[in-house]
């Protein structure tokens, strides 16, 4: 499958297709700890909210996509979104969630701020890996990491770095290319809300 990948960067025009594959899909762990988090049970709202935050943010900017087929297949971001609440977009999403969602945003963001880690000053930071569904398996997340490795060299980074939900099995998969766990943070707040434990910061050095 890996053979008849190509990579490329991506387009305005991909920014729905990039937005759905980072969303996931409902039982899909990282799907299913964010819409927990953020108090959403309605999968299509999610998916709706989703695509403007990162239509407004111009994720497609950072994305690198994975394609098979002519097909989106998988995608590696190398920057974080910078979410901004705009006002008009608290009302688009109050207007979907409702008033209560609205008021437990802030606390929500706050359980999320306890468990994040940071990154080594200088590493390329690999803040979103996702493939499709229907193509998991098959060794395109792999083929997508040893792309990441070649931006990051290309770019003189000495490290790479990322950061996983505790309960991931992408872990194993990180492992195996190289990367260790430097750093935990776990909260059980957070866990009370979001399933599981919180996040690794995980590590590959560049020799
Ligand atoms: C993680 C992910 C990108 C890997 O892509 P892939 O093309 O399936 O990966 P490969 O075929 O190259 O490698 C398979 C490895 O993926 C990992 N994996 C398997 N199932 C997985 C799942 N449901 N969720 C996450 N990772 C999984 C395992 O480490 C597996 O290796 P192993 O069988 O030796 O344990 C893909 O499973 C995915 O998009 N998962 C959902 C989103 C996600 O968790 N992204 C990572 C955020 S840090």
């Amino acid at each position: 499958m890996t053979a008849e990948l190509a990579f490329v960067a991506a387009t305005e025009a991909d920014s729905d297709r990039l937005s759905d594959i980072m969303l996931g899909e409902p039982g899909q762990l990282t799907t299913d700890v964010g819409m927990r988090l953020f108090g959403m049970s309605d999968h299509r709202k999610a998916q709706r909210l989703w695509r403007i935050i990162n239509r407004n943010g111009e994720a497609w900017r950072h994305v690198t996509l994975a394609k098979s087929g002519g097909e989106t297949v998988g995608i590696l971001m190398n920057a974080s979104l910078d979410v901004s609440l705009s006002a008009s977009l608290l009302l688009r999403a109050t207007l979907m969630f409702g008033p209560l969602w609205l008021l437990r945003l802030p606390g929500r963001m706050k359980l999320q701020r306890r468990v994040q880690t940071e990154g080594p000053a200088g590493a390329y930071s690999v803040s979103e890996l996702h493939v499709a569904p229907s193509a998991r398996g098959g060794g395109i997340g792999a083929a997508l990491l040893v792309e990441a490795e070649g931006q990051a060299r290309a770019g003189g980074h000495d490290a790479m770095t990322l950061q996983t939900l505790t309960e991931n099995p992408a872990i194993h998969l990180y492992e195996r290319f190289g990367f260790e766990v430097v750093e935990t943070r776990t909260d059980p707040d957070y866990e009370a809300i979001a399933g599981v434990g919180g996040y690794h910061r995980m590590v590959k050095r560049l020799a």
